[in-house]
């Protein structure tokens, strides 16, 4: 079969467009045939050697994947042949990727593709729409009638926070580079949208949220605390979920004294129980119309390196030339 693979961590130009073998289903696995995949940050950290895990051998690229079950092993007990599905966590703590034309997934990883929901959208959505449900149920526990604040609305996690927090009750506000991306993130049901480079943010905030803001999720890798602890409310939660390397100064003073929780989480530490309430929540929320795929532009499989070109320039280099995700077809 046809994947997008590495010998070794690299360069974007590292991953290899060509034939390896075709996985068969192991215990308890089922071999999709990929419709679609999607490109996540951490694709780039692990393939460019920044996250060190052993990997196999070639190792193909990448977490997200949504397609038909082809094949599956006697063990099986939740999809038969010809079922649609998705997932993500592939890719990760060594685990095969999925940017292939098929790929053996574990049963534990995989959930139903709603009818009428494309396998580019399920794509999408896998890894970054499991992230918010896991930041926003589990760990901040946002309640109705709260204020949350999400950089970056139109990003792969922020445009997925903004639609989420509003379907859990939730009042938003979000920033984004552009004005352009800014009227997106409205579309999206943000009911603040700023532009973060030419309006002041933290005035607004305040205007919006007079007693400060109940949920700080942010996505920038590198956090100012000391502007973003002061914009929150008495017992709020602030989420960090990305920036390995970041070091930020911490005004603890502000930050205690409003009884306020600082919450970090990786979503693959999730067992996969935990991950399946949350994929059985996204189903019904695309099911409603209240999740909707933020898809910047679809590419071919063999286009990987240039997705990860693309991916790196945006997420790191901060280029803001993407505003969503890039799926692949193989
Ligand atoms: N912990 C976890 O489980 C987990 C899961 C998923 C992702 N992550 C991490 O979360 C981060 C975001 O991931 P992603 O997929 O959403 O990446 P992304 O699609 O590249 O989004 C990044 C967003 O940041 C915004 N941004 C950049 N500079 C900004 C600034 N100065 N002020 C406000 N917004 C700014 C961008 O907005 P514009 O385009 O409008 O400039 C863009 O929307 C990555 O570091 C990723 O590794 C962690």
């Amino acid at each position: 079969m046809k994947a997008a693979f590495i010998t070794q961590p690299g360069p974007p130009d590292s991953i290899q467009f060509g034939e390896v073998p075709k996985p068969t289903p192991g215990p308890n696995q089922l071999l999709v045939r990929v419709g679609a995949v999607s490109v996540n940050p951490i694709d780039t950290y692990i393939r460019g050697g920044l996250i060190k895990w052993t990997l196999p051998q070639p190792f193909i690229v990448g977490c997200d994947l949504a397609g038909v079950v082809e094949d599956i092993d006697a063990g099986v007990t939740r999809f038969k042949r010809g079922d649609r599905v998705w997932g993500s966590n592939q890719g990760l703590l060594g685990r095969q990727g999925t940017f292939a034309e098929f790929a053996a997934v574990d049963e534990q990883w995989l959930y139903p593709t709603p009818i009428n929901i494309a396998d580019e959208e399920v794509a999408a959505l896998a890894l970054v729409s499991i992230t918010a449900a896991l930041g926003l149920v589990n760990r901040a526990q946002l309640r109705a009638g709260e204020i949350l604040f999400v950089n970056g609305g139109t990003g792969g996690v922020g445009s997925v926070v903004v639609q989420m927090a509003k379907a859990l009750g939730a009042r938003v506000i979000t920033t984004a580079g552009s004005d352009e991306k800014v009227a997106e993130c409205r579309k999206l049901g943000a009911d603040l949208a700023l532009n973060y480079k030419t309006e002041d943010v933290d005035a607004k905030v305040r205007e919006f949220a007079p007693s400060g803001v109940n949920v700080w999720w942010e996505t920038l890798r590198e956090p100012n605390f000391e502007r973003t602890v002061p914009l929150l409310a008495t017992r709020g939660r602030m989420v960090m979920m990305a920036g390995r390397e970041a070091k930020p100064v911490f005004p603890v003073g502000p930050f205690y004294v409003k009884d306020c929780a600082l919450l970090g989480f990786a979503m693959f530490n999730a067992p996969a129980e935990e991950q399946r309430v949350c994929a059985e929540q996204i189903n019904r929320w695309l099911a409603e119309g209240k999740l909707r795929a933020r898809i910047d532009r679809v590419l071919s499989l063999s286009q990987t390196a240039e997705a990860h070109r693309l991916q790196e320039e945006n997420t790191i280099g901060k280029q803001g030339t993407l505003a969503g995700k890039i799926v692949l077809k193989p």
